[in-house]
């Protein structure tokens, strides 16, 4: 997934398109670009590399202009290369593009583009597209580009100018987000509003197949008959504020310490004490569709999946409903069976991941009705289901997810308590799991404070090449996603396994070097936990044990023991993930690890 950013107005826009891609930077930062138009000039500046060598370039061959286009690009076609990095211009040099997306018959069309006599200077699929503007028929640039994508199968989100069309930005949206920010005689355009928000609150989101024309007295949109469409005007929700770092180190940091926050900002206006239920009007659920459901699929990927696999556990407690969890990459080429009632929830921080996306619709295709949980307001999975739940989690920049999988757990326990008492959940076990819901935010300020015990902790994964995170019931998906935080930000290999599953094979990786992450909270499968730490201790596993408070008896063996404060099972596994992202964090801290923009990642994948 990449970045992309347009600007039309008074200001000189490569100090917008800088600052937009430096917000953008988390979407995908192996190589940055921009073009900018000036008196009858179109100039480009693009590298290999990251917003300081950009800078760098610039400071050296500065280039100036009222409109321009930017970008920042996580590699699917070509590798890192200076002139692989976007901006791409036609033949002459005076059209120049961004795409974010995958054009996938790029190969055909380069072909046919270089018989007829066109020089690629790129390996990108992203090429073809200013080329086939360059040939395409229309008096304007608006028409050239409708008339080149005629040919072009694939998913785009894209802005282009052209020297022969000057003050005006072209945006096409076609599977990936797009969206315009309308300010005082000033338009932007973006991937999404945290490149904006420092310019303007108010945003425009494009439809697939919509059109945009930005110039200095305002903009168009066009739907794909190129008829005029007058788009919502929506109002970001958070300030620019809520997107810069805030006086923490990182982003991860900043994000990792808000949970208090942010687990409350879930259930604001949402806990119903007089109904002892959650109140969910954007789920659009009756009494009576709460009823019918015979069955519940989840579909996510990464975190969002791990979120999925808590979420069965407390949907099944709550709920007499029996529920499956699937990879949405998997999901999307299983053949569905249409099993009627199946009520499909889609879970992503995002909104844009494009195997989940495809998983929905294949989901709707099967005839089922799909809720979604999201974080990022107006994104495509928001405005593709039948209804949903927003995070309200603010955004989430750091490329390993942490808040919006604390509060994705908090949303999935709103949904089973609100679907619980439509199919008769008992009022007394409703109010119960509210008044214990209440007590989260402060129990999370209380484990947040655990920081520093964990950060010594840390010490023992440096040199770690390998590590093992056990579970038991809902703590084995804890155990998933604390082994995944450890692989994405640290880069250190890690597993997650159910504890009794040690003895069916991966009790023969234990050894002296070998750190072992045992989630034993007091729940009904503790003593059946202790039964795995001592199988891996007698082997010589150094173990990590994360407890909770008040067991006096403490968890024997273990060499590390990290007690979170005391909660039912259902609301536990928010306070045992919060130390597996310290414990992630500082052992990638303590490894020179870039834990924003961890190698080879991007925050969330809009190409297949
Ligand atoms: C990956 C992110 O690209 O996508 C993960 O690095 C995330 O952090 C996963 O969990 C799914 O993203 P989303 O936005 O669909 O929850």
């Amino acid at each position: 997934m990449c970045g992309i950013v347009g600007y039309v107005g008074p200001r000189d826009a490569p100090q917008v398109l800088l600052a937009g891609l430096e917000r953008l930077e988390y979407r995908g930062y192996d190589s940055i670009g921009v073009a900018v138009q000036g008196e009858d000039r179109l100039d480009v500046r693009k590298v290999g590399g990251r917003l300081p060598q950009l800078n760098a370039l610039l400071a050296e061959q500065p280039v100036h202009g009222p409109c321009g286009i930017g970008h920042t690009r996580w590699a699917t076609h070509g590798e890192v290369t200076d002139s692989n990095a976007h901006p791409h211009v036609d033949c002459r040099g005076e059209i120049a593009l961004v795409h974010n997306g995958i054009i996938e018959n790029a190969d055909q069309l380069r072909v046919r583009l270089q018989e007829a006599g066109h020089r690629f200077v790129t390996e990108t699929d992203t090429e073809v597209l200013a080329h086939l503007i360059e040939d395409a028929p229309g008096d304007t640039l608006e028409e050239r580009v409708r008339n080149a994508l005629q040919e072009v199968v694939g998913t785009y989100g894209l802005a282009v100018v052209a020297k022969d069309d000057p003050g005006k930005v072209v945006a096409v949206r076609r599977g990936s987000p797009v969206l315009l920010g309308v300010g005082s005689g000033e338009y932007f355009v973006a991937s999404d509003p945290t490149a904006i928000a420092e310019y303007t609150r108010s945003v425009v989101y494009l439809n697939d197949g919509d059109l945009a024309i930005l110039e200095a007295d305002g903009y168009r949109v066009l739907d794909e008959s190129a008829l005029p469409q007058c788009r919502v005007v929506d109002e970001i929700v958070w300030d620019a504020e809520a997107a810069a770092l805030g006086g923490h180190p990182n982003f991860m940091w900043k994000e990792i310490s808000e949970q208090a926050e942010t687990v409350a900002n879930v259930m604001r206006g949402r806990l119903f004490h007089e109904g002892a239920t959650a109140r969910l009007n954007g789920l659009n659920l009756t009494k009576g569709d709460a009823e019918s459901i015979q069955r519940i699929r989840i579909l996510g990927c990464g975190t969002s999946w791990h979120a999925g696999l808590v979420g069965r556990h407390i949907i099944e407690e709550l709920t007499d409903i029996p529920v499956e969890v699937d990879y949405a990459s998997e999901f999307r080429y299983r053949p569905v069976t249409a099993t009627p009632n199946t009520l499909t929830i889609a879970i992503s921080q995002s909104g844009e991941t494009a195997d989940t996306l495809e998983a929905v619709r294949a989901a709707r295709e099967g005839g089922s009705r799909v809720v979604g949980l999201v974080n990022v307001v107006g994104s495509t999975l928001s405005r593709e289901t039948d209804g949903g739940i927003y995070l309200h989690a603010g955004p989430e920049i750091g490329v390993a997810s942490t808040k919006a999988f604390t509060a994705q757990l908090v949303a999935l326990l709103l949904f089973a308590l609100h679907v619980g008492r439509h199919r008769g959940l008992p009022a007394t076990t409703g109010r119960t799991l509210l008044s214990e819901l209440q007590r989260l935010p402060e129990q999370v300020a209380r484990t947040l404070a655990l920081g520093p015990q964990i950060e010594e902790v840390a010490l023992d994964l440096l040199d770690a090449r390998s590590a093992i995170y056990l579970g038991r019931g809902v703590q084995h998906a804890v155990a998933l996603e604390g082994a995944l935080k450890l692989k994405e930000i640290s880069y250190i290999h890690a597993e997650g396994y159910p504890a009794a599953e040690m003895k069916h094979g991966p009790l023969a990786l234990i050894d002296q070097e070998m750190p072992v992450v045992v989630l034993t909270p007091r729940d009904r499968v503790y003593h059946k936990v202790l039964a795995s730490i001592r199988e891996v201790k007698a082997r010589g596993g150094r173990l990590i044990a994360i407890s909770t408070e008040g067991m006096s008896e403490g968890i024997p063996l273990a060499d590390h023991e990290i007690a979170v404060p005391e909660a039912p099972s259902l609301i536990t596994p928010i306070l045992t993930a919060i130390p597996l992202q310290i414990l992630a964090y500082h052992a990638a801290i303590l490894r020179g690890c870039d834990v924003d923009r961890p190698r080879h990642l991007a925050k969330s994948v809009t190409v297949e």
